[in-house]
């Protein structure tokens, strides 16, 4: 019962015999010769698929719709050493007065960490919030069901909207929907956002607090389709349940955002606990949240590169589904999608890691370029998708690694980190025209996986991933409506081979700079090497 109980995502589908692709380069032999030189003649094995070159045309004109920073977000559980021994460690040398451990705020801040969910995850089913506030020694100590453990309560509400402005991010509380009461979560809400004078508040002020935090983003819990849930319910009863808690929340501050827990359990329908879901809560709610892990257990390299064939198919269908919702609705009504958390996780799950080490899965780079196509597809999807979560911030399935001398930085840190720091503004609806290979279960995956972003500041940012094991592929990149202007940065994530890992002595996959582009005129040409992640930034007119 303490166990995850969830199947890997996409269930039943992933892990197969590995078998090789088809390769099918699209580059002519003369292009080819150009971009690359002696490299050329091993990609030119492949038939051609009709174009002289990969191309990957922009047009400006071509709006997908304005990118969100919560598009950048982490995710803070009390689980394993993610909060304990993570960004809270109380008597290390390495942590401030409070406790917060200053070599990872500067990690997290240098990722650019937007947005931040706490304290689940599975934990915030068994969360009362009030066990975690008041001085810190009086907090009790209780049996933790999720994860099978003991909650020391330290790292409470003030600790994290501390923890809050010393990063500069947003913060996102998931409220207890699992063995939780409406009492619970809209005291909670008043605890945080409430200006009046009440016995909640004074609460609040007594414990060192005068002025409410006035947290914008609350959750109606955490993945209650899943029969691991505490307090997992069927999508009507949840409904029912969710909708009163809704209202309470909201009468308590209007100004709240709420978002309802969608699907996490592929196994299950799904669909019909979106639909259903959404029914109950479209008048109430503003983001559906929706959950998506990904792993190579088979150690099938071009299998796992396709993980977000998954991820468009799902965010495509619960578009549709929300568009469904609210039909009929004022126009000004919308819901987004919140893919509150993603990430690769399949070695570190099972029973034999209970205890404060559980779920440290260590990254390689294939796990980053995933990642990277994760976040491609976020962008792509700009329009419908506004909130993404990266799970989790430290330690556990996680960019930052630490133990107690200090910190490494994982493969899965570096692409999250140039998309964060570049990928701003308006994302556009690229052409991508790129050879492709078949998975047994995925025909035509494009070797480029590509977004490209029209940045507040003048800039064009184009994200690609190779996610060819062997080859590189070179590209045009077209402008249809406006010129190159000056040099364009390349920064490029990559290493030795797919399976090379980060740890505390080397950092081997990680970004580096490139020489810088030139633009000619309206196109410029590049090669991107063989399993990388490239983000090409410069100024267009
Ligand atoms: O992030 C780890 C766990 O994965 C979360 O607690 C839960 O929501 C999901 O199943």
């Amino acid at each position: 019962m303490f166990s995850n109980l969830k199947g890997l995502l996409p269930v039943g589908k992933r892990f197969r015999t590995p078998r090789l692709p088809t390769v099918k380069p699209a580059i002519s032999r003369r292009e080819f010769s150009f971009l690359l030189g002696a490299a050329a003649p091993a990609i030119l094995k492949g038939k051609q698929t009709g174009s002289d070159a990969c191309r990957i045309k922009i047009d400006t004109d071509r709006v997908v719709g304005e990118i969100d920073p919560k598009l950048y977000g982490n995710f803070l559980e009390h689980l394993g050493r993610c909060i304990a021994g993570g960004v809270f460690d109380e008597g290390s040398s390495l942590a401030d007065a409070e406790g917060f451990r200053k070599d990872v705020l500067k990690a997290a801040q240098d990722l650019r960490v937007s947005f931040l969910r706490w304290p689940g995850g599975n934990f915030s089913s068994n969360y009362n919030w009030r066990d975690g506030i008041g001085p810190r020694d009086e907090r009790p100590r209780r049996l933790e069901m999720a994860w099978g453990t003991i909650e020391d309560n330290r790292f409470g509400t003030h600790e994290f909207l501390d923890y809050i402005s010393r990063l500069g991010a947003e913060p996102y509380i998931c409220a207890n929907f699992g063995t939780g009461s409406w009492d619970e979560a809209q005291q909670w809400v008043e605890y945080v956002n409430f200006g009046g004078d009440t016995a909640t508040t004074r609460l609040r002020k007594k414990n060192g607090r005068d002025k409410p935090w006035n947290v914008k983003y609350w959750g109606l819990g955490n993945e209650m389709d899943g029969p691991w849930q505490m307090g997992h319910r069927t999508a009507e009863d949840y409904g029912k349940f969710a909708l009163e808690g809704a209202k309470l929340m909201h009468w308590t501050d209007p100004n709240i955002q709420l978002v309802a827990a969608g699907s996490s359990n592929y196994a299950a329908n799904w669909i019909d606990w979106n639909r259903t879901v959404l029914e109950y809560l479209k008048e109430h709610i503003n983001f559906l949240s929706l959950h998506m892990y990904v792993g190579n257990k088979e150690n099938d390299y071009y299998e796992f590169q396709a993980s977000t064939v998954a991820l468009k198919e799902r965010i495509r269908l619960t578009a549709g589904l929300i568009d469904e919702a609210l039909s009929g609705a004022p126009k000004h009504r919308n819901i987004y999608m919140a893919w509150d958390e993603y990430n690769v996780w399949y070695r570190a799950r099972g029973d034999a890691e209970r205890g404060r080490r559980i779920l440290e899965e260590h990254y390689n780079l294939e796990d980053a370029l995933v990642v990277s196509s994760f976040l491609n597809t976020f962008v792509n999807h700009a329009n419908v998708v506004k909130i993404a979560n990266m799970a989790q911030l430290v330690n556990v399935i996680a960019p930052i690694f630490t133990n107690e001398k200090g910190l490494f930085l994982q493969t899965i840190y570096y692409p999250l980190q140039l998309f964060a720091t570049h990928s701003h503004g308006t994302a556009l609806d690229v052409f991508v025209d790129s050879p492709t290979y078949d998975t047994k279960t995925n025909p035509k995956v494009p070797y480029l996986d590509v977004s490209a972003v029209n940045g507040n500041d003048g800039a064009l940012v184009v994200n690609v991933t190779n996610r060819h094991r062997d080859q590189p592929i070179a590209a045009i990149i077209e402008l249809e409506d406006k010129k190159f202007s000056g040099d364009f940065d390349v920064y490029e994530v990559n290493g030795p081979d797919i399976k090379a890992e980060n740890n505390f002595n080397t950092t081997t996959v990680k970004t580096t700079r490139q020489k810088p582009l030139t633009g000619n005129g309206s196109s410029m040409k590049y090669s991107f090497p063989a399993h990388s992640f490239t983000t090409i930034k410069g100024r267009i007119s």
